[in-house]
């Protein structure tokens, strides 16, 4: 039983239904790769999340690395959450543009990076995740809004692991926060449980990223079946109240088995993060939890800092009961007895 997937929703095993769209694309959006099935899912999206418009990517990495590399350059300014995940990174980097990384949510130094580097660079942005994907921590994103109003800058805010779990009907935590970013990346491989990913905002940024995000210009449009598939799915994750409470719920009760057998669990919602500190450790854990029939990878470095490999323990609301009981079984029996390495 997989319980290190983003399938936070349980549906990405289901089978994609054929509705007679193509399978391919054939090009890029630009050349003829985009059609209406492309247009009603960019509509679906950018009504979810209600901004003005949304572009589709073939992936979330491809969103990132194309919307940084293409409103930055070598006269503009990024400052970053240092656990930002690597699509960020590499996309600042391509971008040429000054970087300066503080310290996880810490808004003072952020705040600060602003201040220090604003006048001497054409255009500031300001960047985190809401939902830290390995963390399971949560960014305060209000105030990343007023730092970033303070100093002019733009605000982006990827929303990969938070949409279809957090905020009314799934919106993510910009929506639950009640905060707009400036430029809002939502992926639909996670709760969504299809594939590609989009970028919401103002129109013109839309067009800008059309025209300039060089991940979209030089990359095949995403399957239209896929872009058919994403209006109707939209509704159902909208509409998953029920499995977003029984989510949560159930990431509670993990982390409760935890906390009773001596392990204090790091974040909050579905991403429960257990830290054990070596790869030794981290993969000893692993393996006795694949004794009991849980799969859980254990996380090490590039994808986590050094000294912090964990298990990153995240349940899907499409787990029956009796397996919720397995497992927490499972986890018990394993947290319950000292880890090797
Ligand atoms: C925060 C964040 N952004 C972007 C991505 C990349 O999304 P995709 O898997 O669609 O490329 C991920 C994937 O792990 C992620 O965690």
């Amino acid at each position: 039983m997989a319980l290190c997937s983003n399938d936070y929703l349980g549906y990405a095993a289901r089978p994609l239904v054929h509705d007679g769209a193509a399978g391919g694309a054939g090009a890029s959006a630009l050349i003829a790769g985009y059609g209406a099935s492309h247009g009603a899912a960019e509509a679906a999206l950018a009504a979810w999340v209600a901004r003005p418009s949304a572009l589709l990517f073939t992936s979330g990495y491809a969103a990132n690395v194309g919307t940084l590399a293409a409103l930055l350059g070598p006269q503009d300014l990024v400052v970053s959450d240092e656990l930002n995940h690597a699509s960020i990174i590499d996309g600042s980097r391509l971008s040429n543009a000054t970087i300066r990384v503080f310290p996880h949510r810490d808004l003072l130094k952020a705040e600060a990076l602003l201040r220090e580097g604003r006048s001497g660079h054409r255009r500031a942005l300001l960047v985190s995740e809401s939902y830290f994907s390995m963390d399971g921590t949560v960014a305060d994103l209000r105030g990343l809004r007023a730092i970033a109003d303070a100093h002019d800058a733009t605000l982006m805010v990827d929303e990969a692991h938070a949409l279809g779990v957090f905020g009314p009907q799934g919106r993510g935590l910009c929506a639950r926060e009640e905060i707009v970013p400036d430029v809002l990346v939502g992926t639909l491989g996670k709760a969504v449980g299809l594939q590609g990913a989009f970028v919401a905002g103002a129109e013109p940024l839309r067009q800008f990223l059309w025209n300039r995000a060089r991940s979209f210009v030089f990359s095949t449009a995403l399957s239209p079946a896929l872009a058919a598939a994403i209006p109707a799915r939209v509704q159902e994750v909208r509409a998953a109240d029920a499995a977003r409470a029984r989510l949560l719920a159930m990431a509670e009760r993990i982390r409760g088995v935890l906390l009773e057998h001596g392990v204090v669990p790091g974040g909050e919602g579905p991403i429960v993060s257990w830290t054990v500190g070596t790869p030794e450790r981290a993969l000893d854990l692993q393996a006795r939890l694949r004794e009991h029939g849980l799969w859980v990878a254990a996380i090490r470095p590039p994808t986590v800092p050094p000294g912090t490999c964990r298990l990153r323990i995240t349940p899907s609301a499409g787990l029956s009961d009796s397996e919720l009981d397995r497992v927490l079984v499972s986890l018990a029996a394993v947290a319950g007895t000292p880890l090797g390495g």
